[in-house]
């Protein structure tokens, strides 16, 4: 054991809601959690008080007072939560104080009285540590309620009076005076389509394309900003800039969206807040005192481009002063649903500036830069040259052999009506004045490479005239792979780079084809994400997108939000049983059985509903053939009745398991019936118990039941070892599709074949995810040939399993669902061969874990972290040991 140092427990990082002092929150029981600062072998927490308040004083006050906070014992255990005491911090706080609870949890639900809407609330933890003397107090943490409920808005929903075929993007603004001195100010925007606030001449805040996604006609989200220091004392000015976004979808493709249930032109909602210095509310709701004109935007479509043609500026239109008698009267419109909520994820943002590693001038009007690497997002143009000089921005992963950009491997579902909405591509209409900057605010696409056409050659481009910015929800970064092995470390970082490219507030398969919240994609990548970004938030909006989908009779849309397509096409169990398998994961790495809990109903519609299908004509109760099957094989693939079997035995299994965790006894046996019953249906089916082989021995037919635990347990090691010769037959390469990526590294190095597993994983020739990489990719592909002919995305996380890998099959850190959120740790290492070092580390709820090794004159030195309040059970090929919160070192004898 090392690292002994201070001697004091500390609460660190606390979180509401997962999220650092948030603005805007409408959930009455909002969840508080904190880590530990502890560096003591052991260190862990023996209690804790909550306080809470709306005073910041008051909530910091004395630690005599809460120190004799009346004790209340509780469950430990994240999440747990014990009776609520009136301890010592009603005098401390003037809210709430749990009082002083022997338990170990480090996540609780906020269970004073009701919170009130547009109010600040400061929250203390007081922690005792393992040896039960009280931690040291740092400051108080803070969030804001919103709304809190449909109630309370004033504002009225607003747009222009134009159909939904208009082009151009509508600008509204409106004066406000502030006559006394303003305290603090808030925003509340709530919007149908995308939009952009300005006060007084600047982009309040920096986020990009909100409101997020969602079924427009169920739910809509609205955003919280605190606009203090954006208002001045006498006249403002408040601008609205509104764009298509899915709400209004122009562009046509073969999903519809253009035919959404809910289309319409733009609109918003918008109530400002003033609190002013003498404690004064005011409170001024967007109404009939706002105007509207067109925008600069000529052309918007989140899924092709923007269009704008920079001679239509109104300099000046968010300012105070502008004169706009010339602007027109807005309309009211109904509220484009009931259910306006608050968006409490991380913002898509311009995560990243890069710049191009080269361009080449193929003529005096044509330049391609190349960004060295794919992402999804946008490009800005510094531009300067003479009025009406057009240029077109062509956006794609490729170039033909004559150097022009290539879009055929993305534009293949593209539909369009005439040519006056290109894919991907941007058209910027210059207004000859100086130096211009564009930069498309409405959409995003997936690219590399941009060419740029020019209808002048008046307009000259140099190397520095353009650069990509990389955007996605932005979401923390809580874990990281490095090693000596060079593609290992390049396989980790094309993975994050596709998960983030398909993050926007959904999870989407890629960010230029489609970019369709597949369900499939996203639960194959749930893992890969969680282990490496802080997503909960994200994960929890979708699944409110689930339930806003899913039919009367538990039936599900393949792809989420949907405007009414996927809800006849592969929205079987092996995709769509997102339903269960994310909150289920959610729970595993963070401890929250939150999600499981209001996804609870849905998972047992779904359930129930493959079950009554099942019944229904397909072979034998208990099997179902609902679904795509394996789906981008390499040249193999089963029946898809095995495939979706396996994942109708998964949700069976977690919503027997949820049953359980929520106290639904008769559910709970109901299911785990229903499980066993698929189970031996499956086996008696496909199992060869002479041979040891599933089905015709195909690898997915021989990972998928070892990984999803349909295995009898007398017959494992077999069918391991028949998936074992199978792999070695194939020459030590996959020959899976999707389904099979999930299954096929984890069901081999969990079952005695961690060298195998590390072979495949890291092959540079075909088919392998090395072949891409050594052939250049920075992305995930859709396809396993570099040259196939369809399927050909280059930015798909479809295949992102081999991210989670390496956390799972190499660095071995795994959740224990008897104790998740990592508070017990499996530490179960694999030192692949010939891997001289290796390091991962999690950033779990209770702190980094790391486990990491490096060889020194042929031994092994292995290293682990285990964060303050968890524990570990380390297997090393030589050793098993138990291990509390501490550093380890472990040598090879
Ligand atoms: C998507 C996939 C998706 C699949 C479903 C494709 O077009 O890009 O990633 O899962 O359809 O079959």
């Amino acid at each position: 054991m090392t690292g002994m140092g201070q001697e004091v427990c500390r609460p660190v990082g606390l979180r509401c809601e997962y999220l650092e002092n948030p603005l805007g929150i409408d959930e009455v029981h909002p969840r508080l959690g904190w880590k530990l600062e502890d560096r003591r072998q052991g260190a862990a927490q023996s209690a804790y008080e909550l306080v809470v308040g709306t005073d910041s004083a008051l909530v910091e006050k004395g630690d005599d007072d809460v120190a004799a906070g009346r004790v209340c014992s509780a469950a430990a255990g994240r999440g747990g939560s014990g009776a609520g005491g009136k301890g010592s911090g009603l005098e401390a706080g003037d809210v709430w104080s749990s009082g002083k609870r022997v338990s170990a949890a480090q996540l609780v639900s906020y269970e004073g009285p009701a919170l009130r809407p547009w109010t600040r609330y400061y929250w203390r933890v007081i922690v005792w540590d393992k040896d039960g003397k009280r931690g040291a107090l740092p400051g108080a943490a803070r969030f804001e309620t919103g709304m809190m409920g449909m109630a309370n808005w004033r504002g009225a929903w607003i747009s222009d009076s134009r159909d939904i075929r208009t082009g151009p993007a509508a600008y509204f603004r409106r004066a406000i005076r502030t006559g006394k001195k303003v305290r603090s100010a808030r925003a509340y925007i709530a919007a149908a389509g995308l939009y952009e606030l300005y006060i007084n001449g600047a982009k309040v805040g920096d986020h990009r394309l909100d409101p997020m996604y969602t079924r427009f006609d169920r739910r809509n989200l609205y955003v919280t900003y605190d606009i203090t220091g954006y208002l001045q004392q006498g006249d403002n000015a408040v601008g609205v800039l509104l764009g298509n976004g899915w709400y209004n979808m122009q562009s046509t493709a073969v999903w519809y969206f253009h035919e959404a249930p809910w289309r319409g032109r733009p609109c918003f909602c918008m109530d400002i807040r003033i609190t002013y210095d003498d404690g004064s509310v005011e409170t001024i709701g967007s109404g009939k005192d706002w105007k509207t004109s067109l925008s600069p935007i000529v052309f918007n479509s989140i899924y092709t481009g923007e269009h704008v043609d920079d001679r239509r500026q109104q300099a000046g239109w968010d300012r105070a002063g502008f004169n706009d008698s010339a602007w027109k009267e807005v309309i009211f419109r109904s509220a484009p649903s009931e259910n306006v909520v608050a968006q409490v994820l991380p913002p898509v943002r311009d995560v990243e500036r890069i710049s191009p590693v080269s361009v080449k001038r193929l003529s005096d009007t044509v330049w391609v830069y190349d960004l060295g690497r794919n992402i999804a997002g946008v490009s800005e143009l510094h531009v300067q040259g003479p009025a009406g000089a057009r240029l077109r921005l062509v956006h794609g992963e490729r170039l033909y052999p004559n150097g022009h950009v290539d879009q055929s491997n993305i534009s293949v579902h593209y539909r369009p009506v005439g040519d006056g909405d290109p894919f991907q591509t941007d058209i910027y209409i210059l207004s000859g004045k100086g130096e211009e900057v564009f930069k498309p605010l409405m959409g995003y696409k997936g690219f590399q490479y941009v060419e740029v056409v020019s209808s002048s050659p008046g307009v000259v481009l140099g190397a520095n005239s353009l650069t990509g910015w990389f955007m996605h929800s932005d979401v923390g970064s809580v874990g990281r792979i490095e090693s000596s092995d060079t593609l290992v470390n390049r396989l980790w970082s094309a993975t994050n780079n596709s998960y983030l490219s398909n993050l926007m507030g959904y999870p989407t398969d890629c960010p230029q084809r489609e970019k369709n919240g597949w369900t499939g994609d996203a639960h194959i990548a749930v893992e890969t994400g969680l282990y490496n970004f802080n997503g909960i938030n994200v994960y929890e909006k979708w699944m409110a997108d689930h339930r806003d989908e899913q039919q009367p009779n538990g039936v599900l849309p393949s792809i989420v939000p949907t405007g009414g397509w996927g809800y006849e096409w592969g929205n079987g169990p092996d995709w769509t049983s997102t339903i269960a398998l994310i909150p289920w994961n959610i729970y595993l790495f963070y401890g929250d059985s939150r999600l499981l809990g209001t996804c609870y109903d849905n998972i047992r519609r779904y359930v129930d509903r493959i079950d009554e299908r099942g019944d229904n004509g397909v072979s034998s109760p208990g099997l179902t053939d609902w679904g795509l099957g394996d789906w981008i094989p390499v040249t193999t693939k089963p029946p898809v009745e095995f495939t979706s079997t396996v994942y109708f035995y998964a949700d069976a299994s977690i919503l027997s398991r949820a049953a359980g965790l929520l106290g639904k006894k008769e559910d709970e046996k109901k299911y785990l019936a229903l499980a066993e019953k698929i189970k031996k249906a499956f086996n008696a089916k496909y199992l060869d118990t002479m041979k040891g082989v599933y089905g015709s021995g195909l690898q997915t037919e021989l990972c998928m039941p070892l990984y999803w635990g349909l295995v009898p347990a007398d017959m494992k090691a077999r069918v391991a070892a028949s998936l074992a010769r199978r792999v070695q037959a194939d020459g030590n390469h996959l020959n899976v599709g999707l389904l099979g990526t999930k299954a096929l590294l984890s069901a081999l190095s969990e079952n005695g074949y961690a060298d195998l597993a590390y072979t495949v994983a890291t092959q540079r020739t075909y088919p392998s995810w090395g072949w891409w990489i050594v052939n250049g990719a920075t992305t995930l592909y859709e396809n396993w040939p570099i040259d196939a002919k369809s399927d050909v995305s280059m930015n798909h996380i479809m295949f992102g399993e081999i991210g989670a890998w390496l956390f799972k099959g190499l660095g071995g850190i795994l959740p224990d669902a008897g104790a998740p959120g990592f508070r017990h740790i499996l530490l179960r290492p694999h030192f692949g061969k010939g891997l001289e070092e290796f390091r991962a580390s999690h950033d779990c709820p209770y702190g980094e874990i790391v486990s990491s090794w490096k060889t020194v004159g042929g031994k092994i030195v292995y290293t682990a972290v285990v964060p303050p309040g968890a524990t570990a059970e380390l297997e090393l090929p030589w050793k098993k040991v138990g291990l509390t919160a501490g550093t380890y070192e472990f040598r090879q004898p």
